[in-house]
């Protein structure tokens, strides 16, 4: 994913092409309206984090350097103040004041490709089907489990989510259905028909490059049921079976500026513009691989979420998606499946909820008879190849190949220990592996780098996320302890437990909304809203030090044994996620290959090896030293 995944959310309705809207139910607001407001954290309390936030991380000369332009901005009366009053002005005038610019800033503004460079990929536990009768039963289920899922978020049934006991903004789960993201030149938008007076009640699914229309619902309006769905699948698999079509999909891949030209070639024909908007509208996106290139089982998870992330590259899969396409569940013959989702529209853990309820679905009898009905044959949906269309695509496809080439990832399970291990411990299970991939890279590179890890502001009325520095003064105190044989195992135990109190202590301050990074944001964008000359601070090289995120992680927690993936942020960094399950920790691990200075194997040996390395260090040290 991008730096952040602290993308915005869509508090949508000024990015969003004009759909009449409806009004949204009553509960839902209700909910919504008793969130407390993103706060506009106090100007001095974050200068002076960030300068400590850059101790670890820039030389001693620089921090002299930024302490002195920090203090310019901060001066009475300076900028800093200017800024801040127009920050506090604009938190009173909207509903949070920073979920708006955060969707432009993170996501729709961002010129890469979301492939690989935005959307995250979810890898599911291997299902026991091994040919296409037994892909299409799991598609059907699936596809019931997720309109079930449908049903609570339309009827408002969907229970409130708690985080340290505090209720958390529901707002996403209504985007993640019925949208799709549309690039434009500049930047993109998001629409989501949900909301519309007429809200779709069809999916889409793609096989061998084809894309179809399904109905998901009954004339009467009642859901299909597994059954129906299933022939429904057999009927498209049956008019889809050759595998010469273009992969019109490879188009999403690309970077925005040329998709959003490719988009422009391609609605010009009336045909193509009703498959795209149909595409769009749907509620979500069911992609029937074909079979990838079989691997040992040490490699098979990564091979998954390689084939999650970017399809596995032209000749494979990339063409049988739809990445502008909030949801898409990519289901193969094999028992391979899992999921890629277009992140503007919302954060991991909702998806990830989403998706422990449908895996929990999938598993039930099927216990509704269907109507004996015959349904209507799903429509196949046509695009017309110009010329100009062909070279678009073959652009793509090159584009594609070479970013495919270039994204190694891994996927690994720690199997020692989970959760249940720091908990023991009396330590926070998170900052605890934190703190471990600071030792592991510490231990890599003989320095520490700028470290971002996602944190939910959901506590806050359309919250998205901020983010914990990772890298600290304790963090960096414990990794040099660490490799230093002259301390003693007390005295690093002693600032282990530091280092991961710090972590938990940095993660409260940003769930309440006091972190540094968003607040930082929003005075450089107030600088440029209010076309001041931008300040020193911003242009100074410890900013960008402390910007450039060589590590970018995030945990998302699931019920399922399941690992999100994504990209690295920067060419030289890492993209590390992980699920810590209670006794084990499903990672997932990538770097560019073109980057010389990064590797995957090794981060993820270096982080077992420290994790083990903490382990047997809290273990080994007499209780009454901890
Ligand atoms: N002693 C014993 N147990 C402890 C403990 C301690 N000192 N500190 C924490 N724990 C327990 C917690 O109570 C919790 O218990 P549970 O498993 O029974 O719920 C468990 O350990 C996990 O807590 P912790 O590891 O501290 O992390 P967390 O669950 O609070 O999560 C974040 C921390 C940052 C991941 C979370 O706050 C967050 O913001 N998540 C959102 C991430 C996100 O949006 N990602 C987006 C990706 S696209």
């Amino acid at each position: 994913m991008r730096a952040d995944f602290t993308k915005r959310e869509v508090k949508p309705m000024s990015l969003v092409k004009p759909v009449s809207l409806v009004k949204l139910p009553g509960r839902y607001l209700a909910h919504q309206e008793g969130l407390p407001r993103l706060p506009v954290p106090p100007l001095q309390q974050t200068l002076e984090r960030y300068l400590l936030a850059l101790q670890p991380i820039v030389s001693q000369e620089e921090w002299n350097h930024t302490k002195k332009v920090v203090d310019e901005f901060w001066s009475p009366g300076g900028v800093g103040e200017r800024l801040q009053k127009g920050l506090e002005r604009r938190a009173k005038k909207t509903d949070n004041w920073l979920s708006d610019w955060w969707l432009q800033t993170a996501y729709l503004e961002y010129r890469l490709p979301v492939v690989v460079h935005s959307s995250p990929g979810v890898v599911l536990p291997k299902q026991d089907f091994v040919d296409r009768q037994g892909q299409l039963r799991f598609a059907a289920k699936l596809i019931e489990g997720v309109v079930d899922f449908k049903t609570m978020v339309d009827n408002e049934t969907l229970p409130v989510e708690y985080l340290n006991g505090k209720p958390l903004c529901m707002n996403q789960y209504y985007r993640i259905l019925s949208s799709c993201r549309i690039p434009g030149p500049k930047h993109d938008s998001v629409v989501n028909y949900a909301q519309t007076k007429k809200p779709p009640t069809h999916i889409t699914v793609v096989h061998n490059f084809q894309f179809f229309e399904l109905d998901v619902y009954n004339s009467d309006g009642t859901p299909l049921t597994s059954d129906q769905i299933f022939t429904q699948l057999e009927k498209i698999w049956n008019t889809s079976l050759q595998t010469n079509k273009e992969p019109i999909g490879i188009l999403t891949s690309n970077h925005r500026n040329s998709w959003a030209k490719a988009y422009n070639h391609l609605i010009k024909d009336k045909t193509n513009k009703e498959s795209v908007r149909t595409i769009q509208k749907s509620i979500f996106t069911v992609c029937l691989d074909a079979p990838m290139p079989r691997v040992s089982d040490e490699l098979y998870k990564s091979r998954v979420a390689a084939q999650m992330l970017h399809g596995g590259g032209s000749r494979w899969n990339t063409g049988n998606r739809w990445f502008d396409k909030t949801l898409q569940f990519i289901i193969a013959e094999d028992g391979s499946c899992g999921l890629v989702y277009e992140h503007a529209p919302a954060e991991g853990p909702p998806i990830v909820a989403l998706l422990d309820y449908v895996v929990e679905y999938t598993k039930k009898a099927e216990l509704v008879r269907s109507p004996m009905i015959p349904l209507p044959m799903p429509k196949k949906l046509r695009f017309n190849i110009s010329p100009e269309i062909k070279n678009d695509i073959e652009k793509a496809k090159q584009n594609l190949n070479i970013m495919v080439h270039d994204v190694d990832i891994k996927v690994f399970v720690f199997t020692q220990f989970g959760k249940n291990f720091p908990k023991l411990k009396k330590l926070s299970p998170d900052a605890f592996i934190q703190v471990a991939l600071q030792l592991a890279y510490y231990r890599m590179y003989g320095f520490t780098c700028a470290t971002y890890e996602s944190a939910s502001l959901r506590m806050f009325h359309l919250g998205r996320t901020d983010t914990i520095r990772s890298a600290s003064v304790d963090s960096l105190s414990f990794v040099q302890a660490m490799e230093d044989p002259a301390k003693q195992n007390w005295e690093k135990v002693e600032l282990l437990r530091k280092a991961v109190q710090a972590h938990r202590t940095y993660t409260d301050m940003a769930i309440g909304g006091h972190a540094i990074d968003r607040h930082l944001l929003g005075l450089k964008l107030q600088a440029i809203e209010d076309l001041v000359s931008m300040p020193e601070m911003f242009m100074d090289t410890s900013f960008a030090v402390a910007m450039h995120f060589k590590l970018s992680t995030s945990q998302v927690p699931s019920q399922t044994d399941l690992v999100m993936c994504f990209g690295p942020v920067v060419p030289d960094g890492y993209g590390v996620c992980y699920n810590p399950m209670d006794d084990h920790i499903n990672f997932s691990v990538s770097a560019f290959n073109s980057c010389a200075d990064t590797n995957v194997a090794r981060l993820a040996h270096y982080l077992e090896q420290a994790l083990l390395d903490m382990q047997s260090l809290i273990q080994c040290t007499p209780k009454s030293k901890l």
